[in-house]
């Protein structure tokens, strides 16, 4: 990375750097002359302990601080995880934005979503202009949060997308995609490691969401020519998957927490051939790894197995065919790894550029 000064700051570009600072996102709002009334700010920053005192930056150009200003007091909402379509919602139409939206309005106006993880009650402190933003300083009144274990996660905004918190101790050894413009993270950031913890049991309901995501990818005509056989670490089926494995898929596969095995149904009752099987079968699998990777988990698919023996060992005969093993987990230490496959994770990932992707006509 160089750095020059007196680069032509140019706001578009100066916005993208800025993204690259992740943040949380607080929905602000009130009940301001009996309409509830609200907007999502990522620049939430806890400011003093003491008196209590957080800010949040807003556009000077705002059209709802002029009302939000004026309430006796505001609430401040931190967004949970699931709470992307909300936020959206937040920044779109003033009309709509608490549409389906639970919120409770508390007697000084001040609005606080019902499932965010943190709340705050605060009056208006003092404002500083800054340029094309003005500093709103909050002083704090209230609070709530989640439960400490096992409460919801935040939402998190990361280069003009949402994204999640993945706990650290799920150690992550390869950079994220370089794309030529932004990609949403959870796509950007995606990758198949061959590092696995061995201890992690992914719960179950963990694994239903999993098969909805696959459930959920386009399909042909929505035949779903496809069909899935999911073995747990720990059960006999899952060793019977694991020894279909070829080659260094043996070696390091097994410390997975899952092994699907995605199976293409090649034609339906009356014989007639599923054009798209292999192709619908691959989609399910790829939503199944976004979801996967989305809920903070890992996955890595794999050809290299032999698919007549899983076939003969799942009782798996005409229309359907064995296509893929996908290992599913939470990502492990490399150094547990033997030294040849430490070597290739060491390896970048890389992908073709996007000019050779694109078929050109001649002339
Ligand atoms: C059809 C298919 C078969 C694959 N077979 C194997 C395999 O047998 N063993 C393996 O280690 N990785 C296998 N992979 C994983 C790819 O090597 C991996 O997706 C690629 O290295 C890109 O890594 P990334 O997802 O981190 O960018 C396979 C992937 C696909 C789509």
């Amino acid at each position: 990375m160089t750095l020059t000064t007196n680069q032509d700051l140019d706001p578009v570009r100066l916005r993208q750097a800025f993204g690259f600072f992740p943040s949380g996102v607080v929905a602000v709002a009130a009940e301001v002359d009996g309409v509830v009334t609200g907007l999502a700010a990522s620049s939430f920053t806890s400011l003093s302990l003491d008196p209590p005192l957080v800010s949040i930056n807003l556009a000077a150009a705002s059209k709802t601080w002029p009302d939000l200003r004026r309430a006796k007091s505001l609430g401040l909402t931190v967004l949970a995880e699931q709470h992307a379509d909300v936020c959206r919602q937040l920044s779109g139409p003033v009309e709509q934005r608490f549409d389906g939206v639970p919120f409770t309005v508390a007697d000084d106006e001040a609005v606080t979503l019902d499932e965010g993880v943190a709340s705050f009650v605060c009056t208006l402190e003092r404002e500083v202009e800054a340029g094309d933003h003005v500093l709103v300083v909050l002083r704090l009144h209230g609070f709530d949060h989640a439960e400490d274990e096992g409460g919801s996660a935040p939402l998190v905004f990361h280069r003009s997308g949402f994204t999640r918190l993945t706990r650290s101790g799920h150690p992550r050894y390869k950079e994220s995609a370089r794309t030529a413009i932004p990609i949403d993270p959870v796509l950007a950031d995606r990758w198949s490691p061959r590092s696995f913890d061995p201890t992690y049991v992914i719960p179950d309901d963990t694994v239903t969401s999993l098969l909805e995501a696959a459930r959920w990818a386009p399909s042909g005509s929505n035949h779903q020519p496809r069909r899935f056989v999911v073995t747990e670490r720990g059960t006999e089926a899952f060793d019977r998957l694991a020894s279909t494995l070829s080659g260094r898929n043996r070696l390091w596969a097994p410390r997975a927490s899952l092994l699907v095995l995605a199976v293409r149904v090649d034609h339906d009752p009356d014989g007639t051939p599923y054009w798209h099987a292999d192709y619908d079968t691959g989609q399910a699998i790829a939503h199944l790894q976004i979801q996967a990777h989305a809920l903070g988990l890992v996955s890595r698919q794999m050809g290299g197995f032999d698919a007549a023996r899983a076939a003969e060992l799942f009782g798996l005969a005409d229309p359907y065919v064995p296509r893929t093993v996908t290992a599913v987990g939470r990502s492990g230490r490399l150094e547990d790894l033997d030294e040849a496959t430490i070597q290739r994770e060491r390896e970048p990932r890389d992908r073709l550029p996007l000019d050779e992707l694109l078929l050109q006509e001649e002339g």
